[in-house]
């Protein structure tokens, strides 16, 4: 296995439309499963110090729920204020039922 693959979960773990927080020590990622379809992202919203995995999927966005800004999932680009700065995205590799956060 190498060694920049963060194990986020299970395919069939994660039901379509949802998000999910996988802790890791520096820093936790938030992984997605829209209509099938796995995304991950940094889990900490790059406005203030709340966890996008406890916001709700709108659209193919993440709103965050503290301020109710708002992020592409699919590319991390802010979409909604007060949210102004990209949060990092990652590239998922699946091996059968197993999905995987790219680290780089
Ligand atoms: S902390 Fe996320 S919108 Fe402010």
């Amino acid at each position: 296995m190498a060694d920049n693959l963060l194990f986020l979960c299970k395919a069939g773990d994660l039901a379509p439309n949802s998000v999910r927080k996988v802790e890791r020590p520096e820093g936790a990622l938030a992984v997605y499963n829209l209509d099938g379809v796995f995304y991950a992202t940094d889990d900490r919203c790059t406005h203030g110090l709340a966890s996008l995995s406890e916001g709700e999927i709108i659209d193919g966005e993440i709103e965050c729920n503290m301020h109710f800004g708002s992020f592409d999932i699919a590319t991390g680009q802010p979409r909604q204020s007060p949210c102004s700065v990209p949060v990092k995205t990652y590239r998922i590799e699946l091996r059968g039922d197993d999905v995987f956060a790219v680290l780089d």
